[in-house]
Parts: C-alpha cells; structure tokens; sequence
C-alpha cells in the first residue's frame, strides 16, 4: 500500500487552525486517503519550508497569514484569481518540482453568501470595509458577482482609493473613508479589516447598519463571535455572521483542485459550528 499523500497548511501563528479538522472531514466523506498536518513557519522562513515539504513528497499547501503574497513569489504558474489577488492561499506541488499557485479565498466567501446564506449578489449594494490583503483577495470574485456597487471603506483612504483603481475594470468599484459613510445604506457589510485581531471594530458610523443589512466578518470567531459581529448585532443588523463558512469553501476549493473531488460544505460547517 502506498503511503497517504501529504498535505498541510503553513501560517504563523498557526495552532488554532482549523484547516487540518476541515480537511481531515473532507477526506473521510469523499474517501480519499490524505494527511493534512498544521505546520508553523517561522517568519522569513517560507521558501525553505516549502522546499522542504515539497522535496519531502508534499503534494499540496494552504497558505495563510503572513505568507500568502511569499506564497506567490515562489509559485512559477497562477491562476488568473490569485494573479488579480496578488496573492497565493494554495499551492499544488508537482513531484518535478513545480509549484502551481491559487487563491480560493474570494470563491469560497462568495459561495458561502450566495449558496449557503442565500444572499443575493447581483445589485446589491455593498460596502467592503479595509483594503489590505484580505479586501484585495476577495474583491475580483465580488465584483463578478455582479452587485450593483462595491464601496471600499478604509482609515487610510489612499489605500482603499489605490484598490479601487486596480479592480475598476471589472466593475463599478468606489473608495472612501469611514467619516464620507455617513447617511449611506448598504445590503451587505463586509469586514476585511484586521481590526478584530486586536479585538477591535472599525469605527464606522452607526447608522450604516439598517434593519435589513446583512454583516458578514471574513474571520472566524475561535471562542465565541468577532468584535464585529458583535457590534453588528448590536446595532440590529438583519443578519451579524462570521467567516466560518468562507473559510470551509475556500478549503473545499483547494480540495478540490489537489484531488478532482468537491465534497459536500454544509456538513462540514455544521460540524465546526457545534
Ligand atoms: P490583511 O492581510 O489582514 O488584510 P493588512 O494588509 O495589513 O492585513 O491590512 C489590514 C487592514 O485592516 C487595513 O485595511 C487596515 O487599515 P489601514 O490600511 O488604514 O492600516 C485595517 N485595520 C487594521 N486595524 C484596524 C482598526 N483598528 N480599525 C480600522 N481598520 C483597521
């Protein structure tokens, strides 16, 4: 028999990922024989791990914070997603060495709205709110998705205004700072920002949130709800959720692309939400 094939994600930090549970249960309901360990890399370390990884027989990565832009360094073919990201969250590894690069985060979160939450997409009227790496990972697959309008909200407006510039080709994609907020009303709310890590909620106008906005934070609560959704609700939000069903889709996308399989998310989600 020959050995399982070898998979892992690489972060830092990277104890309280979920990634290798998520894929552990892939497996197991598609009946594919893999192991899906948790690696931590030490910053400035990437490209050695990877290389050794993939000399050690490793067929495939997740990549997540703060390697997904080294990620796509050293991959030597793209897809067209992760080339508009500017960043790489999976990476399939051939045994000649080479390293293709993938970014399933922007699908997985469009996916986990439209599919599993129902939202409709297409005309809404959205506001996304940072412009770092998180916003510009998911910004391509929300702009094909038809909305109506993408508002980027940012503390550092240039930013925000740099981003939008970039996307604008792909659809009607505006910048502006939280205070120019004011007044405005949005379908969705989405939070990108990295102010949850320091247990933070962007500070945006209270009323931006009406009785039927939908808020949607892209990070997952690992003991109880983000800052966010906390403050959505509190503010009577008509839905407050977290990114717990983005990050099962973004790994079923990447499970897919190494095995040729597409297991079933709900489940899967069910069971990380107990
Ligand atoms: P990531 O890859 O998680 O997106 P990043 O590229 O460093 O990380 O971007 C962090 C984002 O969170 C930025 O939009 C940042 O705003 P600035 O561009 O003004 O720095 C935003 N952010 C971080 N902490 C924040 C806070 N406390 N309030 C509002 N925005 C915050």
């Amino acid at each position: 028999m020959s050995p399982a094939d070898r998979y892992a994600v690489m972060g830092n930090p990277i104890a309280h990922s979920k990634s290798p549970r998520i894929h552990a249960l892939f497996a197991a309901q598609t009946g594919q024989d893999i192991v899906y360990e948790a690696i931590l890399v030490e910053r400035g370390r990437f490209p050695e791990a990877v290389a050794a990884f993939q000399a050690a027989g490793g067929k495939g990565l997740n990549v997540t914070v703060p390697f997904k832009e080294e990620a796509y360094a050293i991959a030597d073919a793209r897809s067209a997603r992760a080339e508009r990201a500017g960043a790489v969250n999976t990476l399939v590894l051939g045994p000649d060495g080479t390293r293709y690069g993938d970014n399933t985060d922007g699908v997985g979160l469009v996916r986990d709205l439209r599919d599993n939450l129902g939202l409709v997409l297409a005309g809404a009227r959205i506001l996304l709110v940072g412009a770092g790496g998180a916003a510009r990972g998911i910004l391509g697959p929300l702009l094909e998705a038809r909305p109506a309008t993408v508002t980027l909200a940012n503390r550092t407006v240039a930013r925000a205004e740099h981003l939008a510039a970039a996307f604008a080709d792909l659809g009607p994609v505006t910048a502006c700072g939280f205070e120019a907020l004011a007044g405005r009303t949005f379908d969705l709310i989405l939070n990108a920002t990295a102010a949850s890590l320091a247990g933070e909620v962007p500070p945006l106008p209270p009323d931006v949130v009406r009785p039927d906005t939908v808020c949607y934070d892209l990070a997952y609560g690992e003991r109880g709800e983000t800052p966010f959704v906390a403050w959505a609700r509190e503010q009577g939000a008509a839905h407050a959720l977290d990114g717990l069903g983005m990050l099962v889709e973004q790994a079923a996308e990447s499970f897919y692309l190494w095995r040729g399989v597409r297991p079933a998310t709900r489940p899967v989600i069910a069971a990380l939400r107990e």
